[in-house]
Formats: C-alpha cells, structure tokens, sequence
C-alpha cells in the first residue's frame, strides 16, 4: 500500500493585484505518496509553480496567499496542515530546513554569489542538524561527491560564479539534499540548460531518488521528462487540475481534451505526423465567467454544458475535469 506524504486539498492561492483577484491555485487537490515522483505539467502561468511555492509557504509577498484548501503533511505519524502554519513560524522553518526543499530553474537566482559553496551547503547543515564544523565540512564534501562533482574538496571553496551551468545545477542539488529531505520539489530544474547536461542531471536525480529515498514534485512544460522521471502525472490548466493518473495511463490514453492536445503538439523522433497545437491561446482567467469550463473556448469537443457549469472531477486516482466523462448525464 503506498503511503502519502503530502495531500493538498482543494488548494486556492490567490493574488491581490492591481487589476483584480488573480486565481492562480483554484482548487487544487492531489496526493504525493512517499517514494515517488509526482510530474506536475501544464502550459506557462497556469499555477504550476505557486502550487509548489504554496506548499512551502513561499507564495511571493506581498500580494499573495492561501485563500482555502489544506496542505496535509505526514511527518511520523503526525499530521500537520502547512496552510494553517504561521510563515517563518519555528515549525515551518523546521519543516523548510529537515524535510522539504527545493530546485529551481536558475540556481545563480538562488544560489547566494558571495558565499562558497561549500558554506553554502555547510550552513543548513548547521542550522538543521547541530553539526560541528569538521562534521559539515565533511558532509558537504560528501554531498558534492554524490552529485558528481569532481575535486569536490577544492570545489567547496568555489563561488557560484566559478561553475558551469551543469555544476551550479549539481551544487544546487547537493544542498537541497545536504539536509536529507523527505520531500523535494523540483521547479524545472534542467529546462535553463543543453540538452546532454540534462539527461545527466535527470539520471543523477534518479539515482539520489532511489539512494535517499525521497518523494520528488517534479514539475516542467516538458512532457518528455515527466514520462521519463515520474510515476504518477497531475496536469493543471489555468490554476485548476484537469487530469491526474499513471504516466503511462495518461501517455496511452490522456482523456482530457487538453491532455490530448498536449500530447499532440509535442514531437516524436522518427513520427511524420503533422504536430497539431492547441488553438487559441490561454484565457485570461480574471474576465473568465467562473460557471465553466476553463478550456471550453479551446476545446474540440465543447458541449453547450462546458459554457453552463463547471465540470466537476471524474473518476478517482485516475481522474479528469470534464464533462465528456460525465456517466450519469449520458444515461439520462
Ligand atoms: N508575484 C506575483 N504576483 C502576482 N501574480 C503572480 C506572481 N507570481 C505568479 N503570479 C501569477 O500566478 C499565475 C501562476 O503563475 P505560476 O508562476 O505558478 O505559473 P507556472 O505554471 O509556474 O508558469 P511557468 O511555466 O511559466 O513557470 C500567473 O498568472 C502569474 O502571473
Ligand atoms: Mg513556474
């Protein structure tokens, strides 16, 4: 039986801009099990990356916030509901630094540039786990090793400036997992770099997966790398998660019309198919009329329901937000 280790329930994570209430996150749910990666996918600004910032309550300030919804932690035994926690509260601080951390695209953004790598993996360490300075130093030698580093005992003594892309990707790696996380978020780690760094970094990332065991949110536009890095898929579209199953499942037979054009406009080596994109583009959700569907305007197969009323989720683990799965309305 898989075990979960974080379930967001009907998550809502709005903005108070300028121009109006930005529903960035409008109720989210899915379940990370622990041990596995999740792929999270979707077009740009559909919510992938607030969905992730919300989970470790990093929403950008000061216009962002959880409006509803819950974020179910399980932490041995213990559940804890991250949504209800005070921001740099002492558990969540402890939460950030022992069991959740995060990759992002550009790590000169969250690298810091005066600092060495190695105080820079040293001092979570010291932080989190009342290290000595011998013990982290080692450790962060240790930790650069793993990510495959090499000289990692002159390297700790590098700024960020120092590195290449690939490596600066590695160093970031190796302090998000100097703390042995349970649950790692990773926010399009490889997209800012070539192709063959890529699939190095991707494979370095499943093999920490299976040595230290953590769960991954692996979230990326590149559907190639969901169906090489995750188990399980969650696709989001403008703040709202229309199809969640295996990846296979999804790749065999996605079900959301949305899903299917994803699929339709990515290219296959060798395939003489014509690549079909989805028409139009992304609505602009603040002028949207909230009783539809969000897709409907782009939809190939729009009922005149999708304009009335929005779809509800059909299905369970694996499960789509649309009307054309709609059972009881076909057998009336
Ligand atoms: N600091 C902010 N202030 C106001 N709105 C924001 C802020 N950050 C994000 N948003 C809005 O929230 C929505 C979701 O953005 P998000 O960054 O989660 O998208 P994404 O799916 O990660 O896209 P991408 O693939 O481009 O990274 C977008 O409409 C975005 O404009
Ligand atoms: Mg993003």
């Amino acid at each position: 039986m898989a075990e979960t280790l974080m379930e967001l329930v009907d998550l809502k994570t709005y903005f108070d801009n300028e121009d109006g209430l930005l529903r960035a996150v409008d109720g989210v749910s899915f379940e990370i099990e622990k041990g596995e990666t999740l792929g999270l996918v979707g077009e740009s600004g559909c919510g992938k990356s607030v969905t992730a910032l919300s989970t470790i309550r990093l929403i950008p300030q000061p216009r962002g916030y959880i409006a509803e919804g819950e974020i179910n932690y399980h932490r041995n035994g213990e559940v804890i509901d991250i949504s209800k926690l005070k921001r740099h509260g002492k558990k969540m601080r402890s939460l950030r630094g022992n069991d959740i951390a995060i990759i992002f695209q550009e790590p000169m953004t969250s690298l810091n540039p005066v600092y060495t790598i190695g105080e820079q993996i040293t001092e979570g360490i010291f932080i989190h786990q009342d290290a000595d300075k011998k013990s982290a130093l080692n450790r962060a030698v240790e930790m650069l090793k793993k990510v495959g580093i090499s000289a990692p005992e002159s390297r700790i003594h590098s700024y960020p400036h120092e590195l290449s892309g690939g490596q600066r990707q590695r160093a970031m790696i190796a302090i998000a997992l100097a703390c042995d996380p349970n649950f790692l978020i990773a926010d399009e780690p490889t997209t800012a770099l070539d192709v063959t760094i890529e699939a190095q970094i991707l494979e370095l990332m499943r093999d920490l997966q299976s040595e230290f065991g953590m769960s991954i949110l692996f979230i990326t536009h590149d559907l190639g790398v969901i169906g090489e890095m995750a188990e399980r898929m969650v696709v989001m579209y403008t703040g709202k998660v229309v199809e969640t199953g295996d990846t296979d499942e999804v790749f065999k037979e996605p079900l959301h019309p949305y899903t299917q054009g994803l699929m339709s406009s990515i290219p296959r080596i060798g395939s003489k198919e014509r690549l079909i994109p989805i028409k139009g583009s992304v609505p602009n959700i603040l002028t949207l009329d909230q009783d539809q569907c969000y897709f409907a305007s782009r939809c190939p197969e729009v009922m005149d329901i999708c304009y009335e009323k929005e779809p509800p989720v059909f299905g369970e683990e694996r499960n789509t937000k649309c009307w054309l799965y709609d059972t009881k309305e076909e057998a009336v």
